[in-house]
């Protein structure tokens, strides 16, 4: 067959609720026209995130009942641990509530003020950690990854003559580790290649630098490179796994994302030391080294949750829907990145609203008319969320202005996809009467989440 369908059927449903366009340009303007400000009860299809959204299986929440809330040593913390470990091959496996606070603990043992993490490019939430520890994140992405129209199959990839140059130039005692993300959020959601993995690794070991990967996206990441990576085709999800990982020393991950659970997160090594100071530090803020911070029953969810996300029908419908409202979008000529990453759709508001100039906020803008016509919520990546220094109170374009629409696992089906890609064409179709936005008020530090805005 050559329909690709939703390989599962739906137990559990939620009411969607529909509002009119009167009622929403009222709601989006109640909201300061930030999408972040909606009720989420008003919002029709929430592309907001992926992370700690998805739908849970039967067998996820068969297994909340399995739960064993036993502070210390529970059965349900020896299930978790030991799937971790089957999966990701890693020895030492330490529970945090999720990613951010695996990054807050293993960048706060390995980080000294001064010092430079490299990565393809840093999720907001790790940046910020580094930073806090007075380090310095430093972004590698590809060449390929600067145009939005390059279908270039691994365009996640890390700069590897920048980090060569870097790593030569710094060495260990500057370079406390090298971290590449898969697959690369803040770069449209593409894929890293197992050869950029690899090499990455590699160099980084040659210069006594050790190398992680924020594996939240691990999963996504493994099938596209079961599809795109030439000799890959042939192993299994879990071997690319395996591989993508084996010449790692750790990796930190949210379990809200390639889990499919609501919460959760940890972090990895093969260092028995520093575990030991990881679960130290674990104590004082997220809790127990057998919980942190979660209860029994989502140790078990993420446990479930880690075997069922390597099922490859899954993998292939997942893919295979972001790619279908890629391809569909592209071929009415509304700009998009391609190709289509793991977990997003990203539309390029710098090309759609070219009469919007960045400092009034275009992706903003963007999100704004998407729900004002159908009650779809997404997120603006670019001037708005990048654009700001706080420290010296000023402002300039970002790189990119994208809206990203990231779909959440297991939630939506192909009808919603439809109705997605309607409602950017109609939108698209009334591009040239979009105006930009200014900031009313705005927080110094990401403004993004509560910024207020109003029209020009
Ligand atoms: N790393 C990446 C690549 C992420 O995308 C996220 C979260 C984190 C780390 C932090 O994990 O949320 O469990 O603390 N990304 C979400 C998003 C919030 O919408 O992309 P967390």
């Amino acid at each position: 067959m050559q329909t690709i369908i939703e390989p599962f059927r739906i137990k559990s449903v939620e009411p969607i609720r529909l509002t009119t366009r009167a009622e929403r340009d009222q709601l989006i303007a109640e909201a300061g026209f930030n999408p972040f400000k909606l009720r989420a009860d008003d919002v029709t299809i929430d592309l907001l995130t992926d992370s700690g959204t998805s739908a849970m299986s039967a067998n996820q929440w068969g297994a909340l009942m399995r739960g064993d809330e036993s502070y210390a040593g529970a059965k349900s913390w020896y299930r978790f641990r030991d799937t971790v470990r089957e999966i990701f091959g890693f020895e030492h496996v330490v529970p945090t509530h999720q990613g951010r606070a695996a990054e807050r603990i293993l960048f706060s043992l390995t980080v000294k003020p001064g010092q430079i993490v490299p990565n393809n490019t840093h999720f907001d939430t790790t940046r910020a950690n580094i930073e806090s520890q007075g380090g310095v994140a430093v972004d590698l992405p590809c060449a390929a990854s600067a145009d939005p129209n390059t279908p270039a199959p691994f365009k996640g990839d890390m700069d590897l003559d920048a980090l060569a140059a870097l790593l030569e130039a710094h060495g260990p005692a500057q370079i406390p580790l090298v971290m590449i993300t898969v697959t690369n959020n803040s770069a449209g959601g593409q894929p890293v290649s197992l050869a950029n993995i690899e090499a990455a690794a590699d160099l980084a070991h040659a210069h006594g630098v050790p190398f992680y990967v924020d594996a939240c996206r691990f999963a996504e990441n493994a099938w596209l490179i079961k599809q795109r990576e030439p000799g890959c085709a042939d192993l299994s999800v879990r071997e690319i796994v395996r591989r993508m990982l084996a010449k790692a020393d750790g990796c930190t991950m949210s379990a809200k994302k390639d889990a499919f659970a609501n919460i959760g997160g940890f972090l990895c090594t093969r260092d028995p030391v520093l575990a030991q100071q990881e679960r130290d530090l674990l104590i004082l803020t997220e809790g127990y080294p057998t919980y942190g911070g979660l209860a029994g029953r989502d140790l078990e969810a993420i446990a479930v949750g880690l075997q069922e996300v390597l099922d490859p029908d899954y993998l292939a419908y997942r893919t295979t829907s972001i790619g279908y409202v890629v391809d569909r979008l592209h071929a009415l000529g509304v700009p998009v990145v391609r190709p289509a990453g793991g977990h997003a759709i990203y539309l390029d508001a710098k090309a759609m609203l070219p009469h919007i100039e960045p400092l009034a906020y275009p992706g903003q803008a963007l999100c704004v008319a998407l729900y004002q016509e159908a009650g779809i919520r997404g997120v603006e990546i670019g001037t708005v969320m990048f654009g700001y220094d706080p420290h010296t109170d000023s402002e300039r374009p970002a790189k990119w202005e994208l809206v990203r629409l990231a779909v959440p696992r297991r939630v939506y089906t192909q009808s919603h996809m439809d109705y997605v890609i309607e409602a950017v064409n109609a939108v698209y179709a009334r591009r040239h009467e979009i105006r930009g936005l200014k900031i009313v008020s705005a927080p110094k530090f990401l403004r993004h989440f509560t910024a207020a805005f109003d029209w020009r």
